[in-house]
């Protein structure tokens, strides 16, 4: 058994208290590199911001838990060595699926867990969550549940449809489970095509898509009958169109990539939304640049040569994130 604290890692306790009272969110980011790890940890420094590290199953298999988590760890040596006296990072995963896999993040160091049982009938996903929060809470870990489904087309998690957080059913949930925080459905999705075309409107003078609004009625519901409860908001990149358009400049092929607007995210930010999960425009901000870097110099074949500038887009897209849409900045 490893515990987190003598990580130097915390849980989302006292994080997302604060944030709800301050009016903000705090970045869950998902890595898997070491170059993402970086990026994160000196975006949060330089902002004075908490950061939520955060691992997928997809993460999990591609990177290798151990590693992950010697690297979380290493984030912490990393921030006070960039000059934090007192990073607040937590160690998170990320939909996780089922007891053994969440026991097994709390046995070798993680701080915080998500249990989404969110494609399980309600008492089900009950059933599943609370096992996961009774072993979590003896040993300080916090956990997350998600009721609602995202729709999503690329990842792991995903789903045809989105099926929007009934209101009528999250206090029996969050009674019943004993989770730290909820993650909602209220029309975010995973992946870079958050939208469909027929979904949206088009700009007639830009002909870009512009996506429906999300359902804040349903946020405003879930808000009134848990007041000051947690909410998280998975399904929340942007999806910035200029890195869409750099990708494609350079010889890729996203036609029709379509996020939620910053306008709306920063909204549900002053909300009890504190936790704000941002996978997808790591993703683009890190293709983009590698494509471009390579278009422009074909003879180079260090990594390091390409990997520079995309550790560089994505510590501005992530400073960018913290400062002008979560407004967790100054915050330690
Ligand atoms: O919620 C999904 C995250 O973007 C992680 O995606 O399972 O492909 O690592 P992944
Ligand atoms: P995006 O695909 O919108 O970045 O969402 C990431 C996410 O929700 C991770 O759990
Ligand atoms: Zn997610």
């Amino acid at each position: 058994m490893v515990s987190y604290k003598k990580l130097g890692l915390v849980n989302t306790k006292k994080m997302f208290a604060k944030a709800i009272k301050g009016g903000y969110a705090i970045p869950a980011f998902n890595f898997n590199t070491m170059e993402q790890m970086q990026a994160i940890v000196q975006a949060a420094v330089e902002t004075k911001s908490p950061v939520i590290m955060q691992v997928s199953k997809g993460a999990r298999k591609y990177a290798n838990p151990t590693i992950l988590r010697y690297m979380a760890e290493g984030a912490v040596a990393y921030a006070k060595e960039l000059g934090c006296k007192k990073p607040q990072i937590v160690l998170h995963l990320d939909h996780g699926d089922s007891y053994e896999t969440c026991k097994s993040c709390i046995d070798t160091g993680f701080s915080s867990v998500m249990i989404d049982g969110s494609s399980l009938p309600f008492k089900e996903n009950i059933k599943l969550t609370k096992k996961v929060v009774n072993y979590a809470h003896k040993h300080d870990v916090t956990v997350e549940a998600e009721l609602g489904v995202l729709a999503g087309v690329e990842d792991e998690v995903s789903a045809a449809e989105s099926h929007y957080t009934k209101p009528e059913e999250v206090v029996e949930f969050a009674t019943k489970t004993g989770c730290d925080s909820l993650a909602i459905s209220i029309g975010t999705s995973h992946g870079a095509y958050k939208f469909t075309p027929a979904q949206c409107t088009r700009d007639p003078k830009t002909g870009k898509l512009i996506p429906p609004p999300l359902a804040f009625d349903v946020l405003k519901a879930i808000e009134k009958k848990l007041p000051g409860f947690p909410i998280v908001l998975h399904g929340s990149s942007s999806v910035p169109q200029d890195e869409v358009d750099t990708i494609n400049k350079y010889g890729g092929k996203l036609p029709d990539a379509v996020g939620i607007p910053e306008e709306q995210l920063r909204k549900a930010a002053k909300s009890a939304v504190c936790k704000i999960n941002i996978d997808s425009d790591s993703r683009l901000a890190m293709t983009a640049a590698i494509r471009k870097h390579l278009a422009e110099n074909p003879g180079h074949f260090d990594p390091r040569q390409y990997l520079t500038p995309a550790r560089e887009s994505m510590k501005k897209m992530y400073i960018h994130k913290i400062l002008k849409v979560l407004g967790s900045n100054n915050k330690l």
